[in-house]
């Protein structure tokens, strides 16, 4: 039998300790979208990071990522049986969630083997307050749907890398 090749998925896990205004935050925000992403859940706007309520949170992720900017910042909240489409984040170089309010019992976000659907997924990420992962924009992922009793509220971006530390990284004449 010969052996299938799979594909690397790379993901980084940190941790941000969360701050409960970020919570009251998102959770009052509500459906802003009216449900028209791939996430079928309440879903904020998607320019958050121009809104200085967030700014704990984004001002930590750059400590983090120096050389990126975040480029777009929402929350969702998922209540029983919502969930989120298999979807990517094309266009941007990372993504990210930062679990805001969740038990470990919350449904995962998970990244199928998109060639190999039949093997098991290459990531299962189980929901801890304050756990944030980063992956490639471009890598595939889904929520199965939500089956606590309480909400699980998430914050999730779209990141690019900062052209200006490129040039100075690559040019010789900086
Ligand atoms: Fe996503
Ligand atoms: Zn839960």
């Amino acid at each position: 039998m010969s052996s299938i090749l799979q594909r690397n998925i790379k993901l980084e896990s940190h941790y941000i300790p969360v701050d409960v205004k970020i919570r009251e935050a998102i959770l009052k925000r509500g459906d802003e979208l009216n449900r028209s992403s791939p996430v079928r859940a309440d879903h904020t706007q998607w320019k958050l990071h121009r809104n200085s309520e967030y700014s704990y949170f984004i001002d930590k992720f750059h400590e983090i990522y120096p050389k990126y900017r975040i480029n777009e910042l929402w929350g969702c909240t998922y209540r029983q049986g919502d969930y989120a489409e298999a979807h990517n984040h094309f266009g941007f170089d990372l993504a990210f969630v930062w679990f805001v309010d969740t038990c470990s019992f919350c449904s995962p976000l998970i990244f199928p083997d998109t060639q190999h659907l039949w093997m098991k997924p290459h990531h299962i990420l189980t929901p801890e307050v304050g756990r944030l992962y980063v992956f490639d924009a471009e890598d595939i992922h889904y929520v199965e749907p939500h089956t606590c009793e309480h909400p699980r509220i998430i914050m999730s971006g779209n990141v690019r890398r900062n052209i200006n530390t490129e040039v100075l990284e690559n040019d010789p004449w900086h």
